[in-house]
C-alpha cells in the first residue's frame, strides 16, 4: 500500500486529510539473543517492513484510533487515557501517549486527534510489529505535544522535541516504547526492539550496549550474500508468561551468582567467570538460562569482530551455534524453529542459520549465498512442511532507516 492510499483511506475514514505522516520499522535480530533485558550486547538492523501512522487535529479532545489492519475502532478522551480491556490495540498507542506526559510532565496533550495505523511487518512473525507500532506514535505525539505546548518553544539550534539532540531522541522514544510494553502489554521485554526501530540504519547493523545504551552502527557488507528472513507461520506466542518466565529464571542466576561474585546483570560474566560461578546456581533451570546467555553475550561481540574483518563464515557459524544455545538451554525455539534451521543447515551455500526475536514461533534469519537462494526456498520450504505440515514464507531482508516523518 502507498502512502498515498493510507491518505486516501484516511480521509474516507474521517472526513478530513491528514496532516502527518510517520513511519517506523520492523526489526531482524542477527545474534544476541535474550541478552537485552541481561544487560548484554545485540546486534539487529531496522527493515523497510514497519508501521505507518497519519494523524490530523480534530476538535473534539478525543483520540480516535483505527488501523487498516484490524477491525476495532476506538475513541478515547484525551482526560481518560489508561489501559484498555480485552487486549485492546489501542494500547499500543495510548501507552506511548501516556507514558511521554509521565516522562516529560511539563508536555501537555491539549488537542484530539484522528488517528489511523497501516503496518506491513507479518503478522506474529517476530519481527517486532508491535515495536513498530510503539516507536512510530512516540515519534509522532513527542512532536504533537512539543508543539502543543508553548512553554516548551526549542532553544536556539534544537531541532528535536524537549531539547534532544537526534541520538538522544531517538534513544527516548525507545525507551518511551519499552515501558509502553512494560505497563500496557505486560511484557517485561529488553530494549532492543524498539531501540532497532529509532535508531536503525539503511544497510547497518545495530551494535548496542543494552545495559549504557550506546551503540555503533556496523556497515553490513555481504558481498554475494543475502540475509534471509523464514517465516514459521506459527503463531508466535510471545505471551508476558514464557517471556517473563525467562527474565525471572535469570534474575534468580543473578541472586545465586551474586551469592559468591556480586553482579548486577549476567552479561557482566566472560566465559571463564562462568566456570567459577556456575556451581553457585543450585536451581537448575536458572543454570541453563544463565550459560545461554553467557556465551551469548560472547557470541555476539565476537560476530560484531567476524562481520567487521569480513570473516562472514565464521559470522555464520555463531549465528548456528545461538540457535543450539536457544534451543538447549533457554528453551525458546520449538519443533517449527528448529525444523527451518535444521533444514537451512543443510543447505549448501548456507553460513549459518538462528532463530530471531523472542522465539516460541516467528522467523529464523539466515545468511544465504545469491546463487543458492533459490535452492533455499525449496529445500527449507518442503522440509519444513514435512515435518509441521506448515507452509513457510522467505524474504530477502532489506536493510532500512530507523523511525522517520514522511510528510
Ligand atoms: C523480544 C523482546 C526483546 C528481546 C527478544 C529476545 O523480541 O521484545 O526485548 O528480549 O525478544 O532477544
Amino acid at each position: 500500500m502507498t502512502t498515498q492510499e493510507m491518505k486516501v483511506a484516511f480521509e474516507q475514514a474521517y472526513g478530513q486529510k491528514a496532516e502527518k505522516v510517520f513511519f517506523a520499522p520492523g526489526r531482524v535480530n542477527l545474534i544476541g539473543e535474550h541478552t537485552d533485558y541481561n544487560g548484554g550486547c545485540v546486534f539487529p538492523c531496522a527493515l523497510s517492513f514497519g508501521a505507518w501512522l497519519l494523524l490530523a487535529k480534530n476538535n473534539d479532545k478525543v483520540l480516535r484510533f483505527r488501523s487498516l489492519n484490524m477491525p476495532q475502532v476506538y475513541e478515547i478522551p484525551i482526560d481518560a487515557i489508561k489501559p484498555q480491556p480485552d487486549r485492546a490495540w489501542c494500547n499500543y498507542a495510548l501507552g506511548c501517549i501516556d507514558i511521554i506526559v509521565r516522562r516529560h510532565p511539563e508536555a501537555k496533550l491539549t488537542s484530539g486527534y484522528d488517528i489511523l495505523y497501516f503496518g506491513n511487518v507479518p503478522a506474529g512473525a517476530g519481527l517486532s510489529s508491535s515495536a513498530a507500532m510503539e516507536v512510530v506514535t512516540a515519534r509522532a505525539f513527542t512532536e504533537e505535544m512539543a508543539d502543543l505546548t508553548p512553554s516548551l518553544s526549542q532553544g536556539e539550534g534544537a531541532k528535536f522535541p524537549f531539547g534532544y539532540d537526534e541520538k538522544a531522541y531517538r534513544t527516548e522514544l525507545a525507551l518511551i516504547g519499552q515501558a509502553c510494553e512494560h505497563e500496557y502489554a505486560g511484557v517485561m521485554c529488553g530494549v532492543m526492539d524498539q531501540f532497532a526501530s529509532a535508531q536503525g540504519k539503511k544497510d547497518h547493523a545495530i551494535y548496542l550496549n543494552c545495559d549504557t545504551l550506546e551503540f555503533e552502527h556496523v556497515p553490513v557488507k555481504l558481498e554475494g550474500i543475502k540475509v534471509v528472513i523464514s517465516n514459521t507461520h506459527s503463531p508466535h506466542h510471545l505471551d508476558s508468561g514464557a517471556y517473563n518466565d525467562r527474565v525471572r529464571q535469570c534474575h534468580t542466576a543473578v541472586e545465586q551468582i551474586s551469592k559468591v561474585k556480586p553482579i548486577k546483570f549476567l552479561a557482566e560474566l566472560t566465559p571463564e567467570d562462568w566456570e567459577q560461578v556456575e556451581g553457585a546456581i543450585t536451581d537448575p533451570i536458572a543454570k541453563k538460562r544463565a550459560r545461554h546467555v553467557v556465551g551469548e553475550v560472547a557470541r555476539t561481540a565476537a560476530a560484531v569482530e567476524a562481520l567487521k574483518k569480513g570473516e562472514i563464515a565464521y559470522f555464520g557459524e555463531l549465528m548456528t551455534a545461538s540457535h543450539v544455545s536457544l534451543r538447549d538451554d533457554y528453551e525458546v525455539t520449538g519443533k517449527e524453529l528448529d525444523s527451518l534451521a535444521a533444514a537451512a543447515w543443510q543447505v549448501e551455500g548456507v553460513l549459518g542459520s538462528r532463530m530471531t526475536g523472542g522465539g516460541f514461533g516467528g522467523c529464523t534469519v539466515s545468511l544465504v549465498k545469491d546463487e543458492a537462494i533459490e535452492e533455499f526456498k525449496r529445500f527449507v520450504g518442503a522440509e519444513y512442511e514435512k515435518a509441521t505440515g506448515l507452509k513457510a514464507d522467505f524474504y530477502v531482508a532489506e536493510i532500512g532507516d530507523g523511525v522517520m516523518r514522511l510528510e
